[in-house]
């Protein structure tokens, strides 16, 4: 991309993404930067306007976030939105103040001037507010274009029509004609065209690849997940055979997932590389109970196999990731860092001796924009809709030792589950299910005869991005049917049961 039409500067709101999603949504190409980015580097991009997000600062604190003060003396139009709209105010020689009444959610908007960004929006409208401070003054030269009970500077504009801010919230999905106002910022203040589709962003990432990579090679691990399956047929459209693309198989997948995997990629005619590495595993977690001990092995074993494999091919320049735009801003967030829960494993932290220069063609999207890019590139759609799935695979799923028997229970399990799910229609209502074989022995009578079997647990959980869950409410019914159908047709297993723990408290894998 040899420019970005709009730059977003991120002040820390929990809504900065929206900001870039909404415009992407409306063909708006846009990045979001740290709200201290080096004036160098946002001029580099070439803008045509500017966004400040909302945050949780206030403008008056002693160690309140400010930008870069150039970026008002750039001559581009700017949005501010909250707190944005508070620095803008305050930079202008305007007022701001704690409000007497925090405003927290629906506001009803008026207009008091017609002006573009509220082009085809109706007045009054449903707007959402969330601050705690307000404009109490406005700077020289600028003007109140809408109100709302509460604010009675809900929307500013300066006398030339350039800089504009809001004290709502137009990215959240509350905030009723919110996408129409970025629309009308970034095509009507800013002229920027809405030409931006995934379908110019693969030929652009291809032109990209090629360019960079030239005839040298490039290294990509396959996990059977959407992004990484991505990028692999990305690299492939762009650099045909210079692409080594390495599956490890770690015998923790689902059942026949691996058989999955290499179908697709060979109907892609990508020349793919399995690495049947389940003994290995499987050997490495004999006696390992502890989730963290499974987890750190399983990384290290997964790193080692795939070093030895990358080992065998000469001349490799660079290393493909899968890595998603979500992961660069939470790297760049001005949040502080959380707490580990659990070590997710990725294909992440590669040995020193990999001193490839990495590939990301995914650092710009956004996980649903991965997908339609996936669709776009012709994978299949039944992958591109899978649920996530741990990179430890169902090794986080066996409650206790990982062995091949308990692998084989799982594997009957889930499959069951998710051909019941799928034939009820429930598939893509909720946002992951599966089975955990629980350490427990229970009980039953099956025909005359007395059991003494394993438990399964399923687990379904409603979400958005995996940080918070619900357990899913789906139909008894639904239930009932996959209690059945294991209990009879998985030899070993007599009881199933059913989780109905959120997340928090609970996490969505049980380890
Ligand atoms: P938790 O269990 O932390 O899971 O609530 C949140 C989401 O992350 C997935 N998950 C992982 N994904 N490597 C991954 O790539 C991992 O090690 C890992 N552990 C959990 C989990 O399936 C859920 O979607």
């Amino acid at each position: 991309m040899d420019s970005v039409p709009i730059v977003v500067l991120d002040f820390g709101s929990q809504y900065t993404q929206l900001i870039a999603r909404r415009l992407r949504e409306s063909g708006i190409y846009c990045e979001i930067v740290p709200y201290n980015e080096k004036i160098e580097n946002i001029k580099a991009k070439n803008p045509k306007g500017l966004i400040l997000s909302g945050g949780p600062a206030s403008v008056y604190d002693k160690d309140a976030y400010h930008p870069d003060s150039e970026v008002f003396e750039l001559g581009l139009p700017i949005l501010g939105i909250c707190y944005g709209m508070q620095l803008i105010t305050q930079h202008f020689g305007g007022v701001v103040i704690p409000s007497d009444h925090h405003e927290y959610g629906k506001a009803e908007l008026h207009y008091t001037e017609s002006c573009d960004l509220f082009s085809d929006t109706p007045d009054p409208q449903i707007v959402w507010m969330s601050h705690a401070d307000r404009v109490d003054m406005l700077p020289d030269d600028f003007e109140k274009i809408a109100y709302s009970d509460n604010s009675p500077y809900a929307a500013i504009r300066n006398s030339e029509g350039s800089i504009y801010a809001l004290q709502f919230h137009p990215e959240v999905y509350h905030t009723e004609y919110g996408a129409t106002i970025l629309k009308n910022f970034a095509n009507k203040i800013c002229g920027c065209e809405s030409s931006w589709d995934m379908g110019s962003f693969a030929k652009e990432q291809i032109e990209k690849i090629r360019a960079k990579v030239g005839d040298k090679k490039v290294l990509c691990g396959v996990s059977g997940g959407v992004d990484s399956s991505v990028v692999a047929t990305l690299l492939h459209e762009a650099i045909g055979d210079q692409l080594v693309a390495i599956f490890v198989d770690h015998g923790l997948l689902r059942a026949n997932e691996v058989e999955q995997v290499q179908k697709m990629f060979e109907s892609h005619h990508v020349n793919l590389i399995t690495v049947d590495a389940s003994e290995t595993f499987l050997e490495r977690l004999k006696g390992v109970t502890d989730p963290e001990e499974k987890r750190k092995i399983i990384g290290e074993t997964f790193i080692e196999v795939f070093e030895n494999e990358a080992k065998k091919h000469q001349d490799i320049s660079f290393l493909a990731q899968g890595t998603l735009y979500t992961d660069v801003i939470e790297s760049v967030s001005v949040k502080g860092p959380s707490k580990t829960i659990k070590s997710h494993h990725n294909v992440g932290g590669l040995p020193d001796w990999m001193n490839f220069e990495l590939i990301e063609p995914l650092r710009e999207v956004f996980k649903d924009e991965a997908r339609k890019l996936g669709l776009e590139l012709g994978l299949p759609e039944e992958m591109i809709k899978r649920h996530p799935f741990p990179g430890p695979g169902l090794a986080i799923r066996i409650m206790g030792e990982v062995t091949k028997d308990a692998l084989e229970l799982v594997k009957k399990s889930d499959a069951i589950m998710i051909e019941e799910l799928k034939s009820y229609g429930y598939y893509d209502k909720v946002w992951q299910a599966f089975c955990v074989l629980l350490n427990v022995h229970s009980v039953g009578v099956m025909g005359d005869n007395r059991t003494y079997d394993n438990t399964i647990c399923v687990r379904m959980v409603e979400s958005v991005d995996g940080m918070t869950a619900t357990f899913a409410k789906v139909p008894h019914e639904l239930l009932n049917n996959i209690s059945n159908r294991i209990i009879n047709e998985v030899e070993g297993i007599n009881r199933v049961v059913y989780d109905i723990t959120s997340k928090p408290p609970g996490t969505i894998e049980w380890e």
